[in-house]
């Protein structure tokens, strides 16, 4: 349907208002076919906002996105024909039968014939839900739920998927098959924008954006995100956490020092150099390190230095 490198969303300075009150400010971001893109921010950064507009459902009050090749506040019925949207929500029927649901959605989307019952088994069988075609939505556990909204959102087979917080309230196992299942369809070439604020899901995507207060801070690759941050980390063992948190904090280009069990985790900013200066301090102090290795930075560490130099500015 499109070109490999095609822009299958294009917003520019796109933007919310709600009375006063700006959800969205400024928002500009491209997604190619068969990319996951996410999302990711904390509650309230406006990361639902924003979904909403792209899925045609919510009118932008400034800029322009064009969606799967329509502009979403012209033809926004265009762009809800062929984009699936999961809401925080999961938007089940409770009192339905997860069959019913499916079918539901069947027929919302216009699907007829021999391609609504062959639509309707694929998404059963890739879901494992057959065997629960007769249960009620509202007795299904958090993790089955989360397949049968991912049923129904792609029960026709849309080039685009918008998941808005798709693994909130899911068990780590259930999240994990969850996010196989996205780069299976990825890989197959469906689109898809994923709003989380767990962290661990943001690198599991092909590109982010980090949203914040309802502006975009840093988008890109999470690796190129994580290494713009110039971030080094470092884990020490010591005896004594307290103390060692105190002499770390004094130094320059410190970001943070955080304890994980017996652990100190140190955040700087510069190269491995800076770490061996903190071993050094340490060690001149008298204070005992048993373990010092470097360690990864992550998205995670991005993220929380983006914002606390937000909150200094
Ligand atoms: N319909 C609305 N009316 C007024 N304020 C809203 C509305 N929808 C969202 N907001 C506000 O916009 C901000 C962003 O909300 P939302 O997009 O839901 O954030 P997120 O999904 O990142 O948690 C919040 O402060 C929220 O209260
Ligand atoms: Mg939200």
């Amino acid at each position: 349907m499109f070109p490999a490198d095609e822009l299958v969303v294009d917003a520019r300075h796109l933007s919310r208002r709600f009375g006063s009150f700006v959800a969205v400010r400024d928002v500009s971001l491209q997604v190619r076919r068969g990319e996951i893109f996410g999302v990711l921010g904390p509650n309230g950064a406006g990361k639902s906002t924003a979904l909403r507009m792209l899925c045609g459902v919510l009118d932008p009050t400034g800029g322009q996105a064009i969606v799967v090749g329509h502009d979403v506040a012209r033809q926004p019925e265009r762009v809800k024909a062929k984009i699936g949207y999961m809401t925080q929500s999961f938007s089940l029927y409770a009192d339905l039968t997860v069959a019913e649901n499916i079918r539901f959605y069947a027929s919302l989307y216009g699907l007829e014939g021999a391609t609504r019952r062959r639509r309707i088994d694929v998404v059963m069988h890739q879901s494992e839900l057959a065997p629960r075609a007769g249960q009620l939505a509202a007795e299904l556990s958090g993790g089955w739920k989360q397949r049968l909204a991912l049923a129904c959102a792609t029960i026709h087979a849309p080039p685009l998927l918008f998941l808005d917080e798709p693994t909130a309230g899911v068990d780590p196992l259930s999240r994990r098959e969850f996010w196989e299942r996205i780069h299976e369809l990825a890989a197959a070439g469906t689109t898809i924008v994923v709003t989380t604020h767990y962290m661990d899901e943001a690198e599991r995507c092909h590109r982010l954006a980090f949203i914040f207060r309802g502006e975009v801070f840093d988008s890109g690759r999470p690796g190129d995100i994580v290494e713009r941050a110039g971030l080094a980390i470092a884990e020490f063992e010591v005896d004594d956490v307290e103390q060692a948190t105190a002499l770390l904090q004094s130094l320059p280009g410190v970001e943070e020092c955080a304890h994980y069990g017996h652990v100190l985790r140190l955040a700087v900013h510069g190269g491995p150099d800076v770490l061996a200066g903190a071993r050094d301090h340490l060690a001149r102090a008298g204070l005992a390190v048993r373990d010092a290795r470097q360690a990864r930075a992550t998205v995670e560490d991005a993220f929380v230095a983006m914002v606390r130099r937000e909150r200094r500015a």
